[in-house]
């Protein structure tokens, strides 16, 4: 199944992705963003952030997000707001 559809990046490379992460560094939380750069892939137009994070989530993997989920819609976030959660991430300890 794809779940960004800019990068054409599908719930198993997302969820493989997030798993490598969360081995590598336990204690660092796993990011949408860091699941990107894990697959050489940047962010385009954000409607995947949400699902991204819901996969992570439901693979028992500790994570953060800019929002609560499924409070706010990708919609909902301006340009700057999605750069901003995306920059963030490479600045979770
Ligand atoms: S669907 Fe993932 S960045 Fe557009």
């Amino acid at each position: 199944m794809i779940i960004c559809s800019c990068n054409v990046l599908s719930k198993a490379r997302i969820a493989a992705a997030a798993d490598t992460l969360a081995r590598e560094a336990p204690d660092r939380p796993v990011t949408p963003g860091r699941c990107f750069r894990a697959l050489g892939a940047r962010p385009q137009c954000g409607t995947c952030f949400a699902p991204v994070r819901r996969i992570i989530a439901d693979a028992g993997i500790t994570f953060t997000c800019p929002e609560p989920l499924a409070t706010v819609s990708d919609g909902d976030l301006s340009a700057a707001e999605m750069d901003n959660a995306f920059d963030r991430t490479d600045k979770v300890a």
